[in-house]
């Protein structure tokens, strides 16, 4: 499969003005940018083959009565936008803003329903991976976020990535080594293939650059990167977009 790079540019930029050449300079084939809700319809405007992706999404209150969240943006929205991609259970969201699994289960499946590809992130903090529980902590963020998806039978019918982004190297500088995110990977491709026979696309994500993104995304079990920082200026965009092109 050809490698694919997953920019998140979180809260950034500050200014609209700035979209332009971040967009640009992102814009090749086997690219998704993650601007900011604000800017997406801009961002859009720029874009010739990379696809537009949002950071977050959320469900309306369908079990309910159907109303709506006052400050979320649903899937639906999304898609009438043009967006193609959503990054669902980023670490910052669980960590920071409290998301559990349980609600990364209702944004996956609300992404699939809208007819969107989720990018689910797991990853496991410092502590548990000191503790050993790196694998139970992947198997249970896995098994809880695709319950409901499972459950509409919509996880066959839809692609899906599945984003390995260790807490404690992301926006550190400090990233897994390429053979260890790799056998990370595997483990999650095998785990998802036995119990759902799904293949999904698989990303590495925590300080990745263009010094270090070759190491990652030229091995086999690594389908692409799922990169921050380094996604927000213009000279790293270029040169990331063209190790990966030189693989793809
Ligand atoms: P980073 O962020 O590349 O800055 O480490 C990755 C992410 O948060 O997805």
């Amino acid at each position: 499969m050809k490698k694919t790079l997953a920019f998140n540019w979180k809260m950034n930029p500050k200014k609209l003005d700035d979209v332009y050449g971040l967009a640009e300079a992102s814009d090749a084939a086997h690219v998704i940018i993650f601007p900011p809700f604000i800017f997406l319809e801009e961002a859009k405007k720029v874009l010739h083959q990379a696809a537009l992706g949002a950071q977050d999404l959320f469900w309306k209150n369908a079990e309910e009565d159907g109303s709506a969240y006052t400050g979320e943006v649903s899937g639906e929205e999304l898609k009438n936008l043009g967006v193609t991609h959503v990054i669902v259970g980023h670490s910052e969201r669980r960590r920071k803003l409290g998301e559990t699994d349980a609600i990364v289960a209702r944004k996956l499946k609300t992404a699939m329903e809208a007819g969107l590809t989720p990018i689910l992130c797991v990853g496991e903090t410092q502590e548990e991976k000191d503790l050993g529980k790196k694998e139970e902590v992947l198997r249970t963020q896995l098994e809880i976020s695709l319950s409901l998806a499972v459950t509409g039978g919509l996880l066959k019918k839809r692609e899906l990535y599945v984003a390995y982004e260790p807490v404690w190297a992301i926006g550190t500088g400090i990233p897994e080594t390429p053979e260890d995110a790799a056998a990370t990977l595997i483990f999650i491709r095998d785990f998802l293939d036995e119990h759902y026979t799904i293949k999904p696309h698989l990303l590495y994500g925590g300080s990745v650059d263009s010094k270090n993104i070759k190491n990652y995304i030229q091995l086999e079990a690594v389908d692409g990167a799922l990169i921050g920082g380094a996604s927000l200026k213009k000279e790293e965009i270029k040169a990331i977009v063209a190790i990966a092109q030189q693989l793809n």
